[in-house]
């Protein structure tokens, strides 16, 4: 018997039995028990990438044999009826300060597949937005998702569902680690469940004012630089890094980046005494949403071998933004969160000369940042004809821009992986990226001598140097159409499908479990 079941003898509050047998290595093969703990999940709550991760990941992790549980909260602008949300019953989560919260316990399924609980608390969920509201930011949104956290493990205990592994996603879920580490500990059914915290954003880290903690109900053991301290306010996300048995984020080069002053962020030195359970496993793609074969919001299906379809799309494209239906014109598109992040002060600058000297078309979705937002308003109306915008937020569009453009910018200053450049390379639309993080490790950069490659990489984080890589792409589509479909050809095979990341993630659940196994609570 391992060394941590002989310490946990003390009187248990609930069956014994309902506790999973201490991980042993080799054990579990026949598939884990996970619970994902999350702000977002596609198709019910989404903002960024994390919502497609979430659900991506989930569905992928249950085809090998997991299963895979979801718990996000049931925002008000989660249709209910639509997804079939029914009512499962009360449970009372106890936050620190003797403050008890009354919560309602939904479920409906992912995709027929994915078991999903809601958590309901109106006080806290029943608003507009996820994070934020008309007004901006919501002030509480520590308090908020810090529920959602501890609310998980009393789902667990009341369902007698015991996960093997916790698997929290993003510094709103970043306490979930910490509470399964101070809370109940010895006398918990989760006293052998791992925590995995995995970074989708290190941009985001959710520093509050320190008046948090009473409510987490964390003493001031735990408001210290290596845990929740952070220049006298508390940082949820550095917390979580510090409890967590396994730390990963989203591709290969961003957790080498992390590490490094400038990339960390603030978190470098705290994530280098981490190194050895820190791991870069790069997001995947659910191909069951995004493939230009059989994309349900595309005005025309394509292939690799027939790529009619892409032109239709590309009219359909035009046409719905106004543009001249022009065939011979290359037709750039971005869709974004309208965010520093993105590297929008690039393309302020290098849109307008480009557009200038250039036969070049542009579109754009997205929503944020007002300056950026009136920008591109005007960049609509001093270009008409040949630039479109889309202020706002829409998934239909999102995949007839993904579909019906020449080429997809994203000049990100960071970006952890990044989803959309990977769903242009399926529909065909070169990427042309700052090789940064996620972008440096899913797009090859063209090489004119042979025609290889799958997009167009710049590296200096200026306007000027991404004003030469649409240059690039403008000059090859004219010069070089050959190699237009030669690179169109070889992102199409590309294949980022979860299957292989999802069988990465376990590996890394292995780990945590082991590293329980070795140091427990
Ligand atoms: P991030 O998570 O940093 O926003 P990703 O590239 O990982 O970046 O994922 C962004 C996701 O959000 C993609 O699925 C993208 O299509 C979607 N998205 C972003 N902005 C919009 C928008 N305005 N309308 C529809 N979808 C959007
Ligand atoms: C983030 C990152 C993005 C990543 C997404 C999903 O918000 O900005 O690069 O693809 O999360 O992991």
């Amino acid at each position: 018997m391992p060394p941590v079941a002989k310490i946990r003898t003390p009187v248990p509050r609930q069956e014994p039995a309902a506790r999973n047998p201490p991980p042993t290595n080799g054990e579990h093969e026949d598939g884990l028990k996970i619970l994902f703990v999350s702000s977002e999940c596609v198709p019910f709550a989404k903002v960024g990438g994390l919502a497609d991760v979430v659900g991506g990941l989930s569905k992928a992790l249950r085809r090998l044999g997991h299963d895979v549980r979801i718990i996000i909260p049931l925002y008000s602008l989660i249709d209910r009826a639509l997804y079939g949300i029914k009512f499962v019953g009360p449970a009372c989560v106890h936050m620190g300060a003797g403050m008890e919260h009354w919560i309602g316990l939904h479920t409906a399924l992912l995709d027929g597949e994915v078991p999903v609980w809601f958590v309901e608390f109106d006080a806290y969920f029943g608003r507009p937005g996820i994070y934020d509201g008309p007004t901006g930011h919501y002030m509480d949104n520590a308090f908020r998702f810090a529920l959602l956290s501890k609310a998980a493990l009393q789902i667990c205990k009341d369902q007698n569902f015991i996960p093997h592994i916790m698997h929290a996603h993003d510094w709103p879920t970043a306490t979930l680690p910490v509470f399964l580490k101070t809370w109940d500990r010895v006398l918990s059914p989760l006293s052998n469940t791992a925590s995995v915290l995995t970074i989708h954003n290190i941009g985001y880290q959710g520093v509050y004012n320190a008046n948090v903690m009473p409510y987490l109900g964390l003493g001031a053991e735990h408001f210290t630089p290596d845990k929740f301290e952070d220049h006298g306010k508390a940082n949820l996300l550095k917390a979580g890094v510090s409890f967590a048995d396994a730390l990963t984020t989203v591709s290969p080069t961003h957790a080498k980046e992390i590490i490094e002053p400038v990339g960390g962020m603030g978190l470098a030195m705290f994530l280098n005494n981490r190194r050895a359970d820190l791991f870069g496993i790069l997001n995947g793609v659910d191909y069951s949403q995004w493939n230009p074969a059989t994309d349900k919001s595309i005005s025309a299906h394509f292939t690799p071998n027939s790529l009619r379809g892409k032109a239709v799309c590309k009219a359909a494209l035009q046409n719905h933004f106004h543009l001249e239906e022009r065939a011979d014109v290359p037709l750039f598109g971005v869709v974004s969160r309208f965010v520093h992040q993105k590297g929008f002060s690039l393309l302020r600058e290098a849109l307008p000369s480009a557009l200038d000297n250039m036969v070049m078309q542009f579109v754009v979705l997205g929503n944020g940042d007002m300056d950026t937002e009136n920008f591109f308003r005007y960049l609509a109306g001093a270009y008409p004809g040949r630039v479109g915008a889309h202020i706002g937020f829409s998934p239909e569009l999102s995949h007839l821009i993904e579909a019906g453009c020449d080429f997809f910018l994203m000049p990100s200053l960071y970006e952890p992986c990044g989803l959309n450049q990977i769903y242009s390379l399926k529909y065909g639309t070169l990427p042309v990226v700052r090789a940064t993080g996620g972008l440096d490790d899913t797009v090859q950069n063209y090489d004119e001598a042979t025609g290889n490659g799958t997009g167009f990489k710049f590296w200096e984080p200026a306007g000027r140097a991404l004003y030469y890589c649409i240059g690039w792409a403008v000059a090859t589509w004219f010069d070089r159409p050959q190699h237009i479909l030669q690179l169109r050809q070889q992102a199409m095979a590309q294949n980022f499908d979860w299957t292989v990341s999802a069988q990465h993630y376990v590996d890394v659940y292995r780990h945590a479990l082991r590293k329980k196994l070795a140091a427990p609570a």
